[in-house]
């Protein structure tokens, strides 16, 4: 990717229709933040949460935080004002829900074009529908598609697990083959994706598990529901001083002329390739990044 990385460790979803969490957002230590029109607002309070955001947003304050307006669908009686709102607010990226091909994208970035929305303004796409997990690859395609500027997937478990019955426990054993499909199609699309709310927000411990399953399978951040979650989420999305000694020392091996002409070397009994070295240049530019982030 040419763009430099972003750190999307925690991405801290509230509804729109909540002044105060628009309000306490700009003082947390969060990467992103979500500002819901969707599932978190009732439908009577959707006007109510629209001209709060535009007015929350226009107004700034939220520093590095990339800032996400997550819109009604196309198809509900909101989307379209949502939309407009969104393209009037200028926030980093709009949010489409229950995405289920690429065609939804297509209308919205095309909506976005009559708009005159500036380029920059990228779209995220919700992964919450069955159809979505069926129709993976051709949506993480539209991550190669300048037109549709995809730039991130956000995995919607609750959605997920209503509409497909399937079951979400601790270990999430039923939903790993969607959360890697749909990981693997992000990846294939050079994009970013988010791994799934944990809805238990008193449960520390659950909580913590299920972050570090996710940053196991290689998911960028998670998105959370409460403040209370920043922190272990962090922990767990953040690359370890371990991770950060082990990625230089070996890239220091490989550039000592004596390893200039090899793939592969021993190191601390463990064959390392170049490729080994690569993953963790990627591991020093995130640390990098947040350390960037964390001083401004
Ligand atoms: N974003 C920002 N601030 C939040 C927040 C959030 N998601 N959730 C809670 N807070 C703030 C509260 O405003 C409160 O601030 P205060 O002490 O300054 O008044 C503080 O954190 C403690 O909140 P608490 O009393 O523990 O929670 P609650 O009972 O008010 O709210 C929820 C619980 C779940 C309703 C709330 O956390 C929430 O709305 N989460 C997001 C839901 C959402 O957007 N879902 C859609 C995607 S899944
Ligand atoms: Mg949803």
């Amino acid at each position: 990717m040419t763009s430099p990385l972003k750190p999307r460790r925690s991405v801290l979803y509230m509804p729109g229709s909540n002044a105060r969490a628009l309000e306490k957002a700009k003082t947390l230590d969060v990467d992103c933040l979500i500002l819901d029109l969707e599932d978190a607002v009732a439908p009577d309070s959707k006007a109510m949460a629209r001209e709060q955001i535009v007015s929350a947003v226009k107004g700034g304050g939220y520093g590095d935080r990339e800032v996400v307006i997550r819109v009604n669908g196309l198809d509900t009686p909101w989307g379209e004002d949502d939309l407009k709102a969104a393209i009037e607010a200028g926030p980093d990226a709009v949010l489409v829900p229950k995405v289920n091909e690429p065609a939804d994208l297509q209308r919205v970035a095309h909506k976005l074009v009559l708009g005159q929305a500036p380029a920059s303004l990228k779209l995220w796409a919700m992964m919450e529908t069955p159809l979505a997990m069926l129709n993976a690859a051709a949506i993480g395609a539209c991550g190669r598609d300048p037109e549709v500027r995809l730039s991130c997937f956000v995995m919607g478990t609750n959605d997920l697990a209503k509409e497909t019955r399937a079951q979400l426990n601790p270990g999430r054993a039923v939903m790993l083959p969607w959360l890697m499909t749909c990981l693997t199609a992000a990846r294939a699309g050079g994009i970013d994706i988010l791994d799934g709310v944990y809805n238990a927000f008193n449960d520390m411990e659950g909580f913590a598990a299920e972050c570090a399953q996710g940053a196991e399978m290689g998911m960028d951040g998670k998105t959370l529901i409460h403040p209370k979650q920043i922190e272990a989420c962090h922990e767990a999305f953040s690359p370890s001083e371990e991770e950060i000694a082990w990625a230089r020392k070996i890239n220091d091996l490989f550039d000592l002329p004596e390893n200039a002409n090899k793939g592969a070397i021993q190191v601390d009994g463990k064959m390392v390739e170049r490729l080994h070295a690569d993953m963790g240049l990627r591991a020093i530019a995130i640390a990098d990044a947040i350390a960037a982030r964390s001083k401004s």
